[in-house]
């Protein structure tokens, strides 16, 4: 039996790697604290450690891992921007789930878009209460509006599918255009100019970080939605505050924020908030906020815990490193 341990446990997790975890001959323990270099020591004595999106793997974290003798990292998602790859090149592998349902992601970006614009969160909360008024829940047709896509890799490409379904005119940008994709793809500064709403589907790096600023929203049209499943790091939040505050930005949809880790996954409902500016975007009527669940699906939770109990056998019982992060393709 291969031992490993498993950061960041939710009980949505446990379902599918239990179901799982003896087609592999893998043994768990879970634990609920996020892997940092504070909680690295606790894997001491497994081969692997299985870590997500808000655990903070620097060099500092990874270094004690090692130290404890530890094998193998193996991320259970596909963004990998919170590991430092540099630290951990040619001292441990580090793993991931390059993809598991961008179905789940695209169609959960569609569902924020769908609900800011119709206000159904709101109809649903007032007919509850047998308000039946309609005042300030004009919404406007998505048909003939021009959808931005930043970022036309696997989730991308499925969302753009779905607004072309609502007969939406699609823009694209990528620094690498899908070549059998029937879309347009513009520039950035373009997609800024001509999108009544834009999409963010491409991965944090240092290209992209803050993509979304000042700068850029001052380009956007008057009223522009800006929808982000990506990752939150891609938006200077406190520009998007202002812009939503001047009313330049119609409508944020944000699965993602860029200071989460603390927040997000857990409830805070009977906390004290430190963060001005994510309460202020909460508070604002014309903004969504889900806490990072854009994956959450059945299909995508299974192939998360397939893929990721996959890449841990096959590197003890074979000796192969499959879908490894390697420093060279993360530069
Ligand atoms: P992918 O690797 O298939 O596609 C990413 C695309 O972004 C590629 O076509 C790439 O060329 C493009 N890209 C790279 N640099 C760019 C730049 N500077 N500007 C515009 N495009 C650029 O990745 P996939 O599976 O489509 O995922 C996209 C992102 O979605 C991930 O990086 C991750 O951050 C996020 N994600 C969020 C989830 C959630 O639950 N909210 C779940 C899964 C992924």
């Amino acid at each position: 039996m291969i031992r490993i341990c498993f950061y960041d446990t939710k009980p949505y997790d446990k379902i599918y790697f239990d179901e799982l975890k003896e087609k592999y001959e893998i043994e768990i323990d879970y634990f609920e604290s996020k892997l940092n270099h504070k909680t690295a020591v606790l894997a001491k004595g497994y081969e692997a450690a299985v870590a997500f999106v808000n655990d903070t793997i620097d060099s500092k974290t990874i270094n004690i891992l090692i130290e404890n003798d530890l094998k193998l990292i193996a991320m259970r998602c596909a963004g990998y921007n919170n590991v430092d790859v540099k630290a951990a090149a040619g001292k441990i592998p580090v793993v991931r789930v390059p993809a598991y349902s961008p179905y789940a992601v695209a169609e959960h970006a569609f569902a924020l878009l769908l609900t800011l614009n119709r206000k159904t969160h709101r109809a649903y909360v007032r007919t509850r209460d047998f308000n039946f008024s309609l005042n300030e829940l004009v919404g406007f047709d998505l048909h003939g509006k021009t959808m931005g896509v930043v970022g036309t890799g696997k989730i991308g490409r499925v969302f753009a599918d779905i607004c072309k379904g609502f007969g939406m005119n699609i823009l694209a940008y990528d620094p690498y255009p899908a070549k059998d994709f029937g879309v347009s793809y513009v520039t950035f500064d373009e997609i800024c100019r001509q999108s009544d709403i834009i999409s963010l589907h491409c991965p944090l790096t240092k290209e992209t970080f803050h993509i979304i600023n000042k700068d850029t929203i001052s380009n956007m049209k008057n009223g522009v939605y800006i929808i982000n499943t990506s990752r939150g790091a891609l938006i200077d939040s406190e520009d998007l505050l202002n812009g939503i505050k001047d009313e330049k930005i119609g409508g944020a949809c944000l699965d993602v924020y860029e200071e989460e880790t603390e927040l997000f996954y857990e409830d805070m409902s009977y906390k004290i908030i430190k963060d001005d500016i994510l309460s202020r975007i909460i508070s604002m009527p014309n903004v969504i906020v889900s806490s990072h669940q854009a994956f959450l699906t059945k299909e995508a939770l299974y192939n998360i815990a397939e893929t990721t109990l996959q890449n841990v056998n096959h590197y003890f019982k074979n000796n192969i490193i499959d879908n490894e992060i390697s420093y060279k393709n993360s530069k």
